[in-house]
């Protein structure tokens, strides 16, 4: 049976669209910024609250509801024939002054398909989880995707001790507060998954621009994350003839200059971006001793991104030594691209066709859980248009009118793979 021919879901999802709309404005209020944007790092107040909050609405659902040990949530609907398990979410934390639709949406979309699928159709055959999974952003950590890595089971007891946040506490000590249970790690390990679907805004413009309704996510492109250390000398600004300055940030700046060149020379999709630096000692008359910055470059073509990766290196040296700066490097993440399954886009494609949504294949430009979680499980992943492309920012907007056809085609695709 197939829901066209009893329900039609987008109809469905469309008169229900006040359940998504409170998901998403309650959702939001955790972390939520007087200035407007929203900061919710892992493992935070605002966090465990939003997590609550997710708790309780698992429940509503009738779901049994589980915390892994790093702090992922699971719902679980149970399957007439067990099996292996079909799952949908995205993650709960966001970027410093983030939107409440990067994650959250994933992880609502999910929830709100299961509510209808379950509502129209009862038990479903096979078990049908969400997740809100844990720290996808490095939000609070530099050490991203712990959450879906535990899952695949490519994160270590180890990592946990040794990854620390700016203040110093490990992803161990900030777990273990929030009431997890991270030493034992490994029960985090799924090795029952049939499928993961990640439903997400785009975060850029091409759906919006196009003025069409989804995006199949064919491949989510490559990326690497660097901290890179200048070290010069502090000295009177007013006394140092300027020939004779060790400036740390001086050379720093020529290399955010340089390398930000080096993307456009190379064109799209290059991207590199500087989007955080410490300059110490931080003070108006006195030459900068000391930057900390961190580098972000991803390209959709790995030997691309590699060799953007070397050339930015170079830059950074020669930048430093220009002034006698002393330059460290060090690699933080590095992120192959990652194709999405073939088989479950398609699914997504003809669920699409089905419900006349209209929509097109396209790389991911952002990162997302699903790079991992394909490693070891078929995945999809779906987009919805951002509006004007924003996100990362207060102004990361997608009208709800926008959102029903995301959800009715997952739906659609979870309705063909669970019952
Ligand atoms: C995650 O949103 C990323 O692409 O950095
Ligand atoms: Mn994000
Ligand atoms: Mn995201």
């Amino acid at each position: 049976m197939s829901i066209g021919q009893t329900t039609n879901l987008l109809d469905y999802t469309q008169r229900n669209i006040g359940v998504i709309e409170h998901y998403i404005e309650a959702l939001a209020v955790f972390g939520q910024q007087p200035e407007g944007g929203l900061i919710r790092p892992v493992f935070s107040a605002p966090w465990l609250l939003a997590y609550r909050q997710l708790e309780n609405w698992f429940k509503e659902v009738g779901l049994s509801v589980r915390a892994d040990a790093i702090g992922n949530l699971w719902g679980r609907a149970e399957g007439s024939e067990g099996g292996p398990v079909v799952v949908s979410g995205s993650h709960l934390d966001t970027v410093k002054g983030g939107g409440k639709y990067d994650g959250a949406l994933g992880i609502i979309a999910a929830l709100s398909a299961i509510r209808f699928l379950r509502e129209n159709y009862g038990e479903p055959r096979r078990p049908l989880e969400v997740v809100a999974l844990c720290e996808e952003e490095g939000s609070r950590f530099s050490n991203t995707f712990l959450g879906s890595r535990s899952i695949i089971g490519e994160l270590h007891q180890a990592d946990l001790e040794e990854t620390r946040d700016p203040q110093g506490v490990s992803v161990l000590e900030a777990a273990r507060e929030c009431g997890f249970d991270p030493s034992n790690l490994a029960s985090a390990r799924r090795d029952d998954l049939k499928v993961f679907l990640e439903l997400h805004i785009e975060q850029g413009r091409l759906l919006d621009d196009a003025g069409l309704q989804v995006g199949f996510v064919e491949a989510i492109t490559g990326l690497q994350h660097l901290r890179v250390t200048f070290e010069g000398r502090a000295d009177h600004a007013g006394t140092t003839p300027i020939a004779l300055r060790s400036d740390a940030l001086v050379s720093a700046s020529t290399a955010i200059v340089e390398l930000n060149q080096l993307a456009r020379s190379l064109g799209h999709p290059a991207v590199a971006t500087v989007g955080w630096l410490e300059v110490s000692p931080g003070a108006r008359n006195i030459v900068p001793a000391k930057v900390e910055m961190s580098i972000d470059l991803r390209h959709s073509n790995n030997a691309i991104k590699l060799q953007m990766a070397e050339k930015i290196r170079q830059i950074c040296l020669e930048a430093g030594s220009a002034q006698g700066v002393k330059v460290n490097i060090e690699q933080e993440t590095d992120h192959p691209p990652a194709p999405m399954s073939p088989e479950i886009t398609a699914m997504l494609t003809e669920s699409a066709a089905k419900l006349g949504i209209t929509g097109m294949p396209m790389i991911s430009g952002a990162g997302h859980d699903s790079q991992i979680m394909v490693e070891k499980v078929p995945t999809a992943m779906l987009f919805v248009p951002s509006r004007n492309g924003s996100s990362h920012s207060s102004a990361e907007f997608t009208p709800l009118d926008q959102i029903v056809p995301g959800i009715a085609v997952l739906a659609e695709t979870m309705y063909k793979l669970a019952y």
